[in-house]
């Protein structure tokens, strides 16, 4: 079976821990509880293909984001996380987006999604579908909105990555 890592990085709050545990566990973790590393596994079967993803949860926290570096190092793929409900969010995803391909010597094949959470929060929403379809076309990357509280979307995020990262 091939084995792929994953690092979900992000803001602070955005809900990183809360996608990741809904992918690898099944459940919503209601309360908020600031990470500063987890490492999960799982399998997953794509396209008729088992394939072993350990996924590595960032913390957000500012005082950790010097680590950064070393996660974008590691890591083969990667999930950028920002909030549907905080426009400001989206802004760690570009500097995120810009440091990988930095690290990454300018390799633009690096897989990546990018990920709109708390999609279920309606009256929160601050970022506009066509603010993310522009981004979308410019830095050439999937969008997925998600919610890990209604558990819509969360397995399309890591079905594409694992797309991506096999052709690789
Ligand atoms: P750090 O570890 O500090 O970087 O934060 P994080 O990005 O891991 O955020 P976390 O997953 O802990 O979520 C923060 C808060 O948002 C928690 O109270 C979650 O329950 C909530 N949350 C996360 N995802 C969703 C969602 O899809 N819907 C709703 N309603 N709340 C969510
Ligand atoms: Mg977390």
């Amino acid at each position: 079976m091939r084995q792929f890592n994953v690092v979900v990085l992000g803001a602070g709050g955005v809900g990183k821990s809360a996608l990741t545990v809904r992918f690898i566990r099944d459940v919503f973790v209601e309360n908020y509880d600031p990470t500063i590393e987890e490492e999960y596994r799982r399998t997953m079967t794509v396209d008729g293909q088992l394939s072993s993803l350990e996924v590595l949860d960032t913390a957000g926290a500012e005082q950790f984001t010097s680590l950064n570096e070393v996660y974008i190092k590691s890591g083969r793929g990667f999930v950028l996380v920002f909030s549907l409900t905080q426009e400001a969010s989206l802004k760690e995803v570009d500097n995120l987006r810009k440091q990988i391909y930095r690290i990454k010597g300018g390799d633009t094949t690096v897989p990546i999604v990018v990920v709109g959470t708390k999609l279920d929060l309606v009256n929160e929403r601050e970022v506009q579908r066509a603010t993310i379809q522009s981004l979308a076309s410019r830095w050439d990357l999937p969008f997925y909105e998600t919610s890990a509280k209604r558990n819509w979307h969360v397995a399309e995020v890591f079905e594409d990555l694992l797309r991506q990262m096999r052709v690789r």
